[in-house]
């Protein structure tokens, strides 16, 4: 029964054919040798794992597969039941059902452009009958199932009814061993499910790393400098990795509201390993380090209260005991401690901590480390060669061609290429999305540290230079952005990154084109599976996802959990007289609209609108928000109000920005609100 049914679908589907390329894809694949045919992905297809192999790493192959199905189903929405089944062989030609093989050959080969063997390459050979991904470890193979992914997202974008690969055979492998990006999470809370799905995203274009800056502090030179009045004390500083209770570190974390639980921070990292991605955590002292001063005031350098004092005899021990906690959380084989902008003047002691902790941390968990690139100005001491040194600053760091030559391991984050800030930067010295215009006309790739001098560039295939992040830092803070703008200004940048750190520029003939960067980015980040970044939600009817003419009270659960602008909430008003203030007018899982003032909630943070709704009448509110603002159109008046975060500068200016808040649609009223509300539409479009 079943078999006839497949070969019904399979012939039925052989009159679509599309030609005998690959869809250019993001990151562009090494090669393709095409051949005869094609498999064509009809409704029914299995997934089936070399048995020899299945439980093969951590992830296992079988889990990359599981996972792998999961994500097949998100992307072509017409397949049936997709089996995942293990067999020693292909079992696909003999039984008739289309067949995706996922298998390992230990033997198989793959290097990084410096020669270095990586098992992040596979082959995809694709048959009429079967697709077979095949790599020398499950990473490789999971990679391979981004780009299979990749290439049915992309023709399904194009309208056809049912996709088609190309017959042919692929290899592909990365250039570079480390490609990923950078988050500053200690200077701005985030939920370990955000920090989920940001992986779950980047892994889409075949991120390897999302390295967590999770502790800092704002800078503000009135509080650390100010005279005499300790506002360092008052200075906003976290360190996000929460003791367990009853620690002796107990003190370092005083807002347990934003600080991870060994519980999620393992899932959240569980699930990144799933889907290839390595956290590497970051702790960073002794420079950024007004969190432990905090905790520790006799640990501070005199009056230098963001920086420890490393000749005091308990600073060492301290920061060792605050490793050996939360070492055995962390999978990765190594870790950042940070180490960037501390005093010049104290070069020897910056050095031998630096020495001291990579001996510690090798010695005590096998993990090596990595620090900010900064210059060491000794004569004496120099750091261990073991330590990655990620380049950030010129001339602030020691030249990286020069670190290399000495035979350091360099991970390029030029700041002029690759440095981003939330919502806005000080004197526009930082984009908000990677400059695709500076890096595709400097044809920028993890060896070129410099648009200006190629003296400090290296080769692609120099040895020791391990690959690129480019980071995100929050110089404003909590208040400045929430989670999903945090999003937004990484969704398109993870893309263009994900084709210069696997690809580069001007290694291979099969590097895309802008034009094609262009063209495929859309469609990829719509079909992104696993995750909803985007809070995309499909109307039954048109663009209206609700209508609510007189929502039940004291409130309505919608089933609709969030939805991303562009988006127009439309309602009308009116607050009880008794309780004017009191509760909420609409909320979700990213944002919440309290009546008083409208304040807006989004990540822990209120925005008001400064709007006082009266109580003798109803007003009608139209709400409109992009991912750039969000405004208010209240009654008639001519003027729309807008969200804004006021951001401290540097201690310098305030600053004002607009928000971005997805739709709080998941309740209609609650929280104590007494008022009514009545004629509720929320439609897609600003
Ligand atoms: C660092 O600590 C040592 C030992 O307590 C102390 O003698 C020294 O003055 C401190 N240095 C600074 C710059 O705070
Ligand atoms: C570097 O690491 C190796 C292997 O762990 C170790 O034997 C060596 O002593 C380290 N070198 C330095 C300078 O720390
Ligand atoms: C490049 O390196 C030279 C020294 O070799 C230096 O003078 C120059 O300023 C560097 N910076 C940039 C951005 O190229
Ligand atoms: C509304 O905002 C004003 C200042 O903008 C503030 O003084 C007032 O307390 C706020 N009211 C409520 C109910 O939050
Ligand atoms: C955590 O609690 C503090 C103190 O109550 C508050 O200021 C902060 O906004 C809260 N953070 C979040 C993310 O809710
Ligand atoms: C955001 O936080 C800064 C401190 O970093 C503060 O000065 C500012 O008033 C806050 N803005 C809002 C809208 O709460
Ligand atoms: C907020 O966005 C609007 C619409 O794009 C713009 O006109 C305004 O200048 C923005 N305000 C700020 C503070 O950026």
């Amino acid at each position: 029964m079943l078999l006839k049914t497949v070969f019904f679908l399979v012939s039925a589907a052989c009159s679509t054919t599309l030609g005998s390329g690959l869809e250019p894809q993001i990151p562009s694949v090494a090669s393709f040798t095409p051949s005869h045919g094609a498999f064509e992905l009809s409704s029914v297809v299995q997934i089936v794992v070399d048995s020899k192999h299945a439980s093969h790493g951590t992830p296992s192959l079988l889990d990359f597969a599981n996972t792998f199905r999961d994500d097949l189903k998100d992307v072509v929405s017409y397949l049936g039941i997709v089996p995942v089944s293990l067999s020693p062989n292909i079992p696909g030609i003999t039984l008739g059902i289309p067949t995706i093989y996922l298998t390992l050959d230990t033997s198989s080969k793959y290097n990084l452009y410096n020669g270095e063997p990586t098992d992040e390459g596979y082959n995809l050979v694709v048959t009429p009958s079967s697709v077979t991904i095949k790599s020398s470890a499950p990473l490789g193979v999971w990679w391979g199932t981004r780009t299979l992914l990749q290439q049915a997202a992309l023709q399904l974008s194009k309208g056809v009814p049912s996709v088609s690969f190309p017959a042919g055979d692929i290899h592909d492998s990365p250039g570079w061993e480390v490609r990923g990006f950078m988050l500053d999470a200690g200077r701005h809370w985030y939920e370990t499910t955000f920090l989920s799905d940001l992986c779950i995203y980047a892994s889409f274009f075949k991120l390897n790393e999302i390295h967590l800056h999770a502790s800092d502090n704002l800078w503000n030179p009135a509080f650390l400098y100010g005279d005499g009045n300790e506002g360092w004390k008052n200075l906003y500083a976290a360190f996000r990795f929460q003791p367990p209770a009853g620690s002796s570190l107990e003190g370092l974390v005083p807002r347990k509201n934003e600080s991870w639980t060994k519980n999620k921070f393992l899932q959240m990292q569980g699930t990144c390993a799933k889907h290839g991605v390595t956290i590497i955590p970051e702790i960073d002292t002794p420079g950024h380090s007004l969190v432990f001063n905090q905790w520790k005031p006799e640990l501070m350098e005199a009056g230098a209260p963001d920086h420890l004092n490393l000749s005091h005899p308990d600073t060492i021990p301290t920061i060792k005991s605050v490793w050996d906690e939360f070492l055995p959380w962390f999978s990765a084989p190594e870790v950042s401690i940070g180490a960037d902008e501390y005093d010049a003047a104290l070069a020897d002691d910056y050095i031998s901590f630096v020495n001291t902790m990579a001996a510690h941390i090798t010695s005590t968990a096998r993990k090596s480390i990595r620090i900010w690139g900064t210059r060491e100005p000794s004569n004496t001491l120099s750091i261990s060669p073991n330590v990655t040194i990620q380049h950030w600053d010129f001339p602030g760091d020691t030249i990286s061609v020069q670190l290399l030559a000495s035979g350091y391991r360099v991970i390029n984050s030029e700041q002029a290429f690759l440095y981003l800030d939330g919502k806005t930067s000080d004197g526009g010295q930082f984009p908000q999305t990677l400059d695709e215009d500076l890096l595709w006309g400097a044809r920028w790739a993890p060896n070129v540290f410099s648009a200006t001098d190629p003296s400090n560039n290296t080769r692609a295939d120099a040895p020791g230079l391990r690959g690129a992040l480019f980071a995100l830092w929050n110089d404003w803070g909590n208040n400045a952005t929430t989670a999903l703008e945090a999003y937004y200004q990484l969704a398109r940048s993870a893309a263009v990154f994900g084709e210069k750190a696997w690809a580069g520029s001007g290694v291979r003939s099969t590097e895309l084109s802008r034009a094609q960067f262009d063209a495929a980015y859309l469609p990829l980040n719509a079909a992104a599976p696993g995750q909803n970044l985007n809070r995309v939600v499909r109307p039954a009817h048109g663009d209206v996802v609700f209508a609510h003419a007189t929502p039940p009270r004291p409130s309505l659960d919608t089933g609709v959990p969030s939805v991303g602008p562009p988006y127009t909430l439309a309602f009308r008003v009116q607050p009880d007289a008794h309780d004017p203030g009191a509760g909420v007018l609409f909320a979700g899982i990213d944002s919440k609209l309290h009546v008083a003032n409208l304040t807006f909630e989004a990540t822990g943070q209120l925005y008001a609108l400064g709007y006082v709704l009266p109580t003798d009448r109803f007003t009608s509110v139209e709400i409109h928000a992009t991912r750039e603002y969000t405004y208010a159109v209240i009654d008639d008046e001519a003027h729309p109000r807008y969200w804004y975060t006021l951001m401290d500068i540097w201690g310098e200016y305030m600053a004002l920005g607009n928000m971005s808040f997805a739709a709080p649609s998941q309740h209609i009223g609650g929280e104590g609100f007494k008022g009514t509300i009545r004629d509720v539409m929320l439609t897609l479009g600003a």
